[in-house]
């Protein structure tokens, strides 16, 4: 069986932009970002980031982006796009439940439809294990995935459906939902993919 590494390299290295997750612009997660009111500055953790312009965005606010993917085929992709700019970008490879992070480190971590691949109880543990040590304290978190009317697999791959609330129980104590939203996204080949977003704040 092929491993969840090798997976996504492939994806990023032969799909290019026609992957169904792709956006132009990061819309809805740079609206609730902005709305977490950071200083310019600040410290962005994107896990999964995969190849978004969300950190074209992040470094046209001010903000310190960091990086962490599984596949460094999207990294590839994403230093081609920024060319020198690439250098103000932190760049981790690794899976995130593995990859021991700084400590207290980001002012915001944001996961757009990664975490709900998930789909074994210790995984999820162990992200949380990572956002707990790696999210400064009343530091925010943008999380995002497919909804509970969403679809069962992302990129081949089964994943598991949240609502707000379903979020908010895995993160567990400590954190306080602050709003949340729904997205229907358009993919590149015309479905249309109902998305539930949400920003924590932790306490
Ligand atoms: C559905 S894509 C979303 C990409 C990006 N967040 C976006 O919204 O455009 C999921 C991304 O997470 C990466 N990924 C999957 N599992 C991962 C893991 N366990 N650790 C780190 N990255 C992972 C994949 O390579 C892919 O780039």
């Amino acid at each position: 069986m092929i491993g969840t590494a090798q997976h996504w390299e492939k994806i990023h290295a032969t799909k290019g932009d026609e992957v169904s997750w792709y956006q132009p612009t990061s819309t809805e997660s740079a609206r609730l970002i902005r709305a977490c009111g950071l200083v310019p500055g600040a410290s962005v953790l994107d896990v999964g980031a995969g190849a978004s312009v969300l950190v074209d965005e992040l470094l046209e606010a001010g903000y310190r982006p960091t990086l962490l993917e599984i596949a460094e085929a999207a990294f590839v992709r994403v230093k081609d796009r920024l060319g020198a700019r690439a250098a103000e970008v932190r760049f981790i490879l690794g899976d995130i439940t593995e990859t021991e992070l700084p400590e207290a480190a980001y002012d915001l971590w944001h996961d757009r439809a990664v975490f709900h691949f998930l789909t074994e109880p210790g995984q999820r543990e162990a992200y949380v294990r990572a956002l707990k040590r790696a999210l400064k304290p009343g530091g925010f978190v943008v999380l995002a995935g497919f909804a509970l009317d969403g679809p069962t697999t992302c990129s081949g791959l089964p994943v598991c459906r949240y609502d707000a609330q379903g979020l908010a129980e895995q993160l567990g104590e400590g954190f306080e939902l602050v709003e949340s939203s729904r997205e229907l996204h358009a993919t590149p080949s015309g479905a249309t993919q109902s998305f539930q977003y949400t920003r924590f704040r932790r306490l």
